[in-house]
């Protein structure tokens, strides 16, 4: 469906996040036909460039990060004639009465932030002060929001003071992600699964997020942040709520995020023998594999590139069915999962040689979206009644054939959710604070002890104490494949 006429600025439009994934997402909103005569995007920046200029710098960025999509001809060109560019400080006069004078009226406005979080009170500002700040505007901002609930509530204090909360779009990009999304549909779509879904049938629930890369270019940013301020509080936490939540009434923001919050409000204090904190080591033989401490180029940090733990979430869905999480960066694959592990049948009629056998249904973020269940059939064969487990395996890809719409990068949703004016997969203020109120006193925690992170060897599952997290309670990880 196309969307309505917009503007759509972007702060930072010559920046990282803007190469990287925010041109190459509208690009191929574009040639979906997605955006309608008179949409327009102007970069916004402190460097010195026109119109041309910026047309030239997206080219650039649009072959580097692939398109990913197929595009006839010349749609590049129609593409780039959407693309106009301002000079602009954010801190000073410079650029904004330009802005404002090129903003239409009556269409939808959209600012993206994308810029660090030290600049948004600016921005907020400046918008304002030269009316551009309108009921119609709508502003994006990206993660980090903030670093501890103190910075957070200081963030959207700042952003109130101009702007309502139906008109702030805070970005997980998580919640983008199609399968993220069809967990929902998955969950309340079915009839099959939600009377199952609670602590009397599912044994335990596993989320990980694994990846393969190191820190990158990025080592002075992690190594203020770490794992778990840079993926639990906000990806995985994300993934929980959508797992862990009641019903909501209708698919529609509020309701959604009422019921996201309230999970996160029952979340019990994590014990620190529940939480597992590693560093990667480096890759023997690999000078572009320096272990975590060259990286950050830091020797003494204690800062962790992986953190698993268990969690607990007090409610009468819930109660005594705990949540394993784990993240870390240099592992031995890229796979993101959520497994429902379910419990063992209440009696065996086959007898204790049968052995056990669990139902594990498992949800594919990524490689290869798509969801598993595993079931207990009879082996096949004369020999008697041997029972072995087998997937019933569904590749969304593979499901939905080759005909179907090509799996879209989660910002091409999330920026035309924005557009379209739909919060449902944004992050409420509220939200991001709870998460914080429950992230805060864990990290506390480790620092007042002074905790270090346990080494790990890079391309492993991370370190061994994150194994014993789950033997300790006669449970195992899921394996993470290479
Ligand atoms: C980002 C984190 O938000 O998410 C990165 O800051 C991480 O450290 C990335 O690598 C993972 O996203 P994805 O989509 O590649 O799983």
């Amino acid at each position: 469906i196309p969307v309505d006429e917009f503007d759509l600025v972007i702060f930072g439009g010559t920046g990282d996040l803007a190469r990287r994934k925010i041109l190459p997402a509208l690009f191929r909103r574009f040639c979906a036909g997605q955006m309608e005569p008179g949409a327009r995007i102007i970069g916004a920046a402190r460097s010195e460039m026109d119109d041309d200029g910026y047309r030239n710098f997206v080219r650039e960025a649009l072959r580097e990060f692939g398109t990913g999509r197929s595009c006839e001809e010349g749609t590049l060109d129609g593409f780039c004639e959407t693309l106009s560019y301002v000079t602009v400080d954010a801190r000073g006069t410079q650029g904004w009465k330009e802005l404002a004078a090129k903003m239409k009226i009556g269409v939808v406005r959209a600012f993206y932030f994308s810029v660090g979080p030290s600049l948004f009170g600016d921005l907020a500002e400046r918008l304002h002060q030269y009316g551009m700040a309108d009921a119609d505007s709508r502003i994006v901002v990206e993660k980090p929001f903030g670093r501890d609930l103190a910075t957070a509530r200081a963030l959207n204090h700042t952003l109130a003071l101009h702007f309502d909360e139906g008109q702030i779009y805070r970005i997980d990009h998580y919640l983008g992600k199609e399968t993220v999304q069809n967990l929902m549909a998955v969950r309340f779509g079915n009839m099959l699964f939600e009377p199952l879904w609670n602590a009397q049938y599912v044994d335990h629930i596993q989320i990980t997020v694994a990846e393969t890369v190191g820190v990158g270019g990025r080592g002075e940013y992690y190594d203020r942040s770490g794992a778990m301020r840079d993926m639990i509080q906000n990806h995985l936490m994300q993934l929980l709520c959508l797992i862990a939540m009641e019903p909501p009434a209708k698919f529609d923001p509020d309701a959604v995020r009422d019921e996201k919050l309230k999970v996160i409000r029952a979340l019990d204090p994590v014990p620190p023998e529940d939480i597992v904190r590693g560093q990667y080591l480096a890759e023997p033989d690999d000078p572009e594999k320096p272990g975590y401490l060259e990286h950050v180029d830091n020797p003494r940090s204690k800062t962790e590139s992986f953190i698993a733990m268990r969690l607990a979430i007090s409610n009468w869905r819930w109660k005594g069915t705990p949540f394993y999480l784990r993240t870390g960066k240099r592992l031995r694959g890229r796979t993101s999962e959520i497994a429902v592990v379910f419990k063992d049948t209440p009696h065996s009629i086959f007898g204790p040689e049968a052995g056990r056998h669990r139902n594990i249904l498992t949800i594919r973020l990524q490689p290869n979206e798509g969801m598993e269940l595993g079931v207990t059939i009879k082996e096949p064969g004369p020999g008697g009644m041997r029972l072995i487990d087998v997937p019933l395996d569904m590749s969304f890809a593979e499901a939905l054939g080759p005909d179907a719409e090509e799996v879209p990068d989660a910002y091409e949703r999330l920026i035309m959710d924005v557009v379209r004016g739909n919060q449902t997969l944004f992050m409420r203020g509220d939200e991001v604070e709870a998460a914080w109120a429950w992230t805060d006193p864990l990290i506390d925690g480790w620092e007042a002890r002074g905790d270090a992170p346990e080494p790990y060897e890079s391309g492993s599952s991370g370190p061994e104490d994150a194994l014993m997290l789950m033997h300790r309670d006669g449970r195992r990880w899921r394996e993470i494949r290479a």
